[in-house]
């Protein structure tokens, strides 16, 4: 496996993350949303894209972690936690005093995120996490490739 700082290519992580079963996104999106990462992660075996990471936000104060997903066909082998350890790594460098870093875990992935430094909210200085409900739907999904992210 071959861990790299560099982002897909949008063909790549078009194609991870219908594997994944979230969906289909088209080119120009997929462009747009990985050139707006502040940094992103990505792991390869024999120039396979098979995990990939990325974080929003400015670099500095505000961080969002928005994607961590490995191939089905790799889990439960530590690439998920070599994603997590680069990206915390980033945050380590990256985040000036006062910095906020966030994420919105899926149901039952919370845990997950716990072993990396993560706690669930509120706790801290946060109160509940909170996400805008009029944001437009996901396009239907072919069912025989989704599974609950
Ligand atoms: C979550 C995900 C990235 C984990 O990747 P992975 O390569 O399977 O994880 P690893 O093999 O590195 O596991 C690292 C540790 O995390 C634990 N872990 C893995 N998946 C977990 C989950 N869903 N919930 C809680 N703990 C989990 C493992 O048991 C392992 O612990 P151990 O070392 O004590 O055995 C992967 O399952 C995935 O891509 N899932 C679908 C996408 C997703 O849900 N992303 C998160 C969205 S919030």
């Amino acid at each position: 496996m071959v861990l790299s700082e560099q982002p897909p290519t949008p063909a790549e992580f078009i194609d991870l993350r219908a594997r994944a079963g979230w969906g289909r996104i088209d080119e120009a999106t997929a462009r747009r949303s990985l050139q707006a990462a502040a940094f992103s992660v990505s792991l390869r075996r024999d120039d396979r894209l098979v995990g990939f990471a990325r974080v929003m936000g400015d670099g500095v104060l505000y961080f969002y972690l928005a994607d961590v997903v490995i191939d089905p066909e790799f889990r439960g082998g530590g690439h998920g936690d070599a994603l997590m350890r680069a990206i915390t790594g980033y945050f380590d460098r990256a985040a000036l005093p006062g910095a906020t870093i966030t994420l919105v875990a899926m149901p039952g992935r919370e845990s997950f995120y716990e072993r990396f430094g993560f706690v669930r909210c509120p706790n801290g200085p946060f109160g509940d996490g909170m996400h805008y409900t009029r944001a437009p739907a996901p396009e239907p999904m072919d069912s025989s490739t989704v599974e609950a992210r």
